[in-house]
């Protein structure tokens, strides 16, 4: 196995699993229908910020990395990996026709016995039906899926260190899985379709709802004027049952959400703790906002800085991110938003920020705003400035 192409591969899975196969010495193709970002990497640079990507890509690109717009690259690899994104709609059910729009307009340029791995996070039952949709067409790949977990912003490191959940619809799939991953990293969990398309969900529900806990704590403490952070030394100090309670914090981005609404969907919308999740980590927010007009009065006319509009520490990432919902709740309350990011453009300098700025609200704990000690009333709940 050597020649392979990735559907989606320009996108924020695509591009480390891309650079990790052309690493390891695979004829890796990137296929993406956007094309800038298509652009962007021909020219040597990264759409967008990836631990330990650029020197790979810089190594790689023209040799084993190949990147292009044109779906016609997929005829005749050995394997053909799609990552398309699977979100969820207007309605927050799982689009599940979108992948098979893509696979479906694939189908011209697969062949018998060519191995095929979904690697997007897919709704329970999707396997399936894309393996039913492929024999209708009179196709016989062999057909796997081994979904993603990596980080991201830190995939390059994590796709070598992860154990990676494969699994195939039938044994020379699984096998042909195998025989991949096993030159990408060292432990392979064997699992059923139907076991691995939950298996990923699950984690990553599991870990939104770590996420709802801590933030339901906090804002039950700070409600009632007892410091949360203080309460979560108290109860973690030394207690080893403790370890690993999550700490709060604006739980967002691409996944955890959409994740969790694609479980309830297929438990139909009776998985209570997700829903209860959503309403505690989506309603975080509004609480930050209410905070600091407690502090400060009547927002109307105050000059309010967000300090961090990515939805993650030290990121370039603002998909979904809640810091965006932080300044509609301020703009509403006729504030006027300051928004404060290192690694965005066209944001408000965090010297001009912390001079002008009525009150503070700390969006994502980025290190560059680690040493601020803020003049005016601030809501953290992240702790970065105790
Ligand atoms: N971002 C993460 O850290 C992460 C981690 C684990 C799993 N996942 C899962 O991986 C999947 C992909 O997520 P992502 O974050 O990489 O999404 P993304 O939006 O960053 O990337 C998807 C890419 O697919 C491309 N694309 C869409 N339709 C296409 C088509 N028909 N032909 C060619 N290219 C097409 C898009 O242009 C985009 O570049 C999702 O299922 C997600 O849940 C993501």
């Amino acid at each position: 196995m050597n020649r392979i192409a990735i559907v989606g591969g320009c996108g924020h899975v695509g591009i480390p699993l891309g650079l990790a196969l052309a690493s390891k010495g695979f004829q890796t193709t990137l296929i993406d229908m956007n094309s800038s970002a298509v652009e962007c990497i021909l020219g040597g640079k990264l759409p967008f910020q990836e631990e330990g990507a650029e020197q790979i890509l810089a190594e790689t690109l023209g040799k084993t990395l190949h990147v292009t717009t044109d779906a016609s690259a997929a005829k005749e690899c050995d394997a053909l990996i799609f990552v398309i994104g699977t979100p969820v709609d207007e309605h927050l059910n799982p689009c599940v026709n979108a992948v098979m729009h893509t696979i479906s307009d694939y189908i011209p340029h697969m062949s018998d016995g060519q191995l095929i791995i979904l690697r997007s996070t897919l709704y329970p039952g999707t396997f399936r039906i894309i393996e039913n949709m492929l024999l209708n067409a009179g196709k016989h790949p062999r057909l796997a899926f081994c979904p993603e977990r990596i980080q991201q912003g830190k995939g390059i490191q994590e796709i070598f260190a992860l154990p990676q959940i494969i699994s195939g619809a039938t044994p020379e799939a699984l096998e042909a899985a195998r025989e991949l991953f096993s030159r990408l990293t060292d432990t392979l969990i064997e699992a059923t379709p139907e076991e691995a398309e939950l298996a990923k969900l699950m984690t990553n529900s599991w870990r939104y709802l770590e996420f709802a806990i801590a933030n339901q704590f906090y804002i039950m403490a700070q409600s009632s004027g007892i410091d949360f952070h203080r309460l979560y030394d108290i109860m973690t100090t030394d207690y080893p049952r403790a370890r690993h309670f999550a700490k709060p914090g604006l739980a967002a981005g691409p996944c955890l959400l959409k994740d969790t609404l694609q479980l309830a969907s297929f438990y139909n919308n009776n998985f209570f703790l997700g829903h209860s999740a959503m309403l505690v980590n989506e309603g975080l927010p509004n609480f930050l906002v209410e905070e600091l007009e407690k502090k400060l009065g009547s927002l109307n006319g105050k000059k309010i800085a967000i300090f961090g509009m990515t939805f993650k520490v030290d990121s370039d990432d603002i998909r979904d991110s809640l810091s965006f919902k932080i300044k509609k709740k301020l703009e509403q309350k006729l504030a006027v938003v300051l928004p404060v990011d290192p690694y965005l453009k066209g944001m408000v300098s965090i010297d001009d920020a912390l001079a002008t700025a009525d009150g503070i609200i700390l969006g994502a704990p980025h290190t560059a705003f680690k040493d601020i000690r803020p003049m005016v009333p601030f809501i953290d709940c992240w702790r970065l400035w105790k």
